[in-house]
């Protein structure tokens, strides 16, 4: 016997049969059990979605697997797929379907309180689609990442895209999603990125000879994130370094004319006027942190 017991019943009913014979049809009926795949290439294609996991048997989609979001398609069969009388979700009111099953609302994840919570505008729908999503995008993307993010967040994607310098998105390893939880809560704590396991900047989970833990970290906390000096996205400038030289970058913190604003003064050896000195790093290489020399210098 077919699944979606209504259904049959229902046409059944519909062909002028007695709902007596119903659970006793001859086994050549259940060919005429319409089930949604019957018209619709949908269900066809569905064998492979993670909503049919487990509820599908030899290719066979039943139709159970399209009511949770759909509803029961009794009456929209009945009458020889009216289209009026079935539910198709869209917009933020269909999206409130996805959360029957996704309420995320867990740590720092949510479907309600997020910058991209259910609205008009944005909701899971705006994302994901369920039935034509892109081939190559993971977790039923509509696009691909840089696309559908840059959708709305241009000038990001555009940094990605144009400036020289910048993290590789949508190459096979990094995309949005590795640093920003889409789904990412407003409440507070809850950081504009993704932390790791033990709360800390995104950045040290592939970069995690930059954090230390050093004997002599660079302004002992004092310098704040990696984003003082980098830019996370993309930049003009080489080791995506928010300045054009490092040394326009060091003499924010360490200039002998501001003095002392925020680093120490360089030391008077240093003839800042000349190539040699301006290129701090050559002797500083330990510019993130040293675990043997108090100037950084290895
Ligand atoms: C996880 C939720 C979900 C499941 C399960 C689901 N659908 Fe859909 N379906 C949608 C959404 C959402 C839309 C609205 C169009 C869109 O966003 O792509 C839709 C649209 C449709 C449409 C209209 C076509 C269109 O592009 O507007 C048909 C037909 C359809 N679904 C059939 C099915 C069938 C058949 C099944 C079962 C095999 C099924 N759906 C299972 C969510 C689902
Ligand atoms: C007898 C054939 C038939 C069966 C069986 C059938 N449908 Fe349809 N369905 C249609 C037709 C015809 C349309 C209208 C298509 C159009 O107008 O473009 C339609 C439209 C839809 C739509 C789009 C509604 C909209 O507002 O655009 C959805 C969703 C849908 N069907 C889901 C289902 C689901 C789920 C099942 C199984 C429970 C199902 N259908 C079974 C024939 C069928
Ligand atoms: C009836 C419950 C149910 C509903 C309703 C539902 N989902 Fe799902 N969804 C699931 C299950 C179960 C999985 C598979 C989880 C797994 O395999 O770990 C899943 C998986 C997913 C995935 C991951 C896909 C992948 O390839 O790994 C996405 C994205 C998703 N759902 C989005 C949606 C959206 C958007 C909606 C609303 C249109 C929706 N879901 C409605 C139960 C549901
Ligand atoms: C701004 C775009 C966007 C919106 C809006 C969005 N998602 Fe997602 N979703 C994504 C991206 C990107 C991923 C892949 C995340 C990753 O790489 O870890 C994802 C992954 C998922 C997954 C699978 C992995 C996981 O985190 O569990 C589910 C389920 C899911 N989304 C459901 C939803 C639901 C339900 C909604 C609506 C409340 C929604 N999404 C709204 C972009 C979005
Ligand atoms: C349909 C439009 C839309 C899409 C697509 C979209 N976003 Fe957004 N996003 C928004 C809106 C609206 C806000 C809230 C804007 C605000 O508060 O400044 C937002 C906020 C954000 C924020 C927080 C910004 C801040 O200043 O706090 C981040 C990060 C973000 N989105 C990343 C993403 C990523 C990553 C994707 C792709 C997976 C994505 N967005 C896709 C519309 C979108
Ligand atoms: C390598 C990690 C990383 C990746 C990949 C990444 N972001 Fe970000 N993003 C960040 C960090 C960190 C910030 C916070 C910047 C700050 O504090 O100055 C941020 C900030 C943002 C903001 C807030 C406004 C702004 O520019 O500061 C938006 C919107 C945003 N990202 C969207 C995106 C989109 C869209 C993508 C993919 C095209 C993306 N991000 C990829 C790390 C990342
Ligand atoms: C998923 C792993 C990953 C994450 C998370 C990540 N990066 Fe990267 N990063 C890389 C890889 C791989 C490269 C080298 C390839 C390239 O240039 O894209 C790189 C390159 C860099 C470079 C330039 C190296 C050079 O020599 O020019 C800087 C600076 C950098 N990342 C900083 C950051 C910052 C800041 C963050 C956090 C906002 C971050 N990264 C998050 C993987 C990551
Ligand atoms: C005080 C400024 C400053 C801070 C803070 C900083 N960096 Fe850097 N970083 C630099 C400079 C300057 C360079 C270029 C070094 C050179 O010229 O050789 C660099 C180079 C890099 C490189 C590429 C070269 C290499 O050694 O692999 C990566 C990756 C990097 N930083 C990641 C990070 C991460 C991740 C953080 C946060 C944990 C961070 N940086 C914090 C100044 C800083
Ligand atoms: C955001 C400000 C800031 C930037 C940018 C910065 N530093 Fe620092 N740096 C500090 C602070 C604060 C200290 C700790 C100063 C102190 O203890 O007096 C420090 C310490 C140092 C020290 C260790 C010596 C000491 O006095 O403890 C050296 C060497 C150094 N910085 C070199 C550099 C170089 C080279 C650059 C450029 C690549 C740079 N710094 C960029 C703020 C900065
Ligand atoms: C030719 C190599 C070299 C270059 C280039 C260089 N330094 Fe140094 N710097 C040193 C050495 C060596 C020391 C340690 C001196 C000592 O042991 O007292 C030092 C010490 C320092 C100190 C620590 C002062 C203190 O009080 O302990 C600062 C700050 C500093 N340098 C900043 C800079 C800045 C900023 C630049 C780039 C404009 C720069 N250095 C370029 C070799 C260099």
């Amino acid at each position: 016997m077919r699944p979606l017991a209504t259904g049959g019943l229902a046409l059944l009913l519909f062909f002028g049969l007695s709902p007596g014979t119903a659970g006793a049809a001859p086994a050549g009926a259940d060919k005429t059990v319409p089930s949604c795949s019957d018209c619709h290439d949908q269900a066809k294609a569905f064998v492979s979605n993670a909503h049919a996991r487990g509820k599908t048997s030899q290719g066979e989609v039943p139709n159970k697997v399209c009511t949770p979001c759909h509803g029961d398609g009794t009456l929209h069969i009945d009458a020889g797929g009216d289209r009026e009388k079935i539910m198709k979700p869209v917009g933020r009111c269909g999206a409130e379907t996805c959360l029957d099953c996704h309420d995320q609302t867990k740590g720092c994840k949510s479907g309600h309180s997020s910058k991209h919570a259910n609205s008009e505008a944005v909701n899971c729908l705006t994302c994901h689609s369920i039935h034509s999503s892109e081939l190559k995008a993971p977790n039923l993307l509509a696009r691909k990442q840089l696309d559908l993010c840059g959708s709305c967040h241009a000038s990001q994607a555009a940094l990605f895209r144009n400036k020289p310098y910048g993290h590789r998105i949508g190459r096979g390893g990094m995309e949005c999603s590795t640093c920003h939880e889409p789904h990412q809560s407003t409440n507070a704590g809850c950081e504009i990125t993704r932390q790791t396991r033990t709360g800390e900047i995104v950045c040290v989970s592939c970069h995690a000879e930059k954090k230390g833990p050093f004997v002599f970290p660079h302004g002992a906390g004092s310098v704040g994130n990696c984003m003082t000096c980098h830019e996370p996205h993309a930049s003009n400038n080489a080791h995506r370094l928010k300045r054009a030289t490092v040394y326009q970058l060091c003499m924010e913190c360490h200039s002998p004319i501001t003095g002392g604003t925020l680093g120490s003064q360089p030391p008077s050896f240093h003839n800042l006027l000349t190539a040699r000195y301006q290129n701090c790093t050559t002797c500083h290489t330990a510019i993130h942190g040293s675990n043997r020399s108090p100037q950084l210098v290895r």
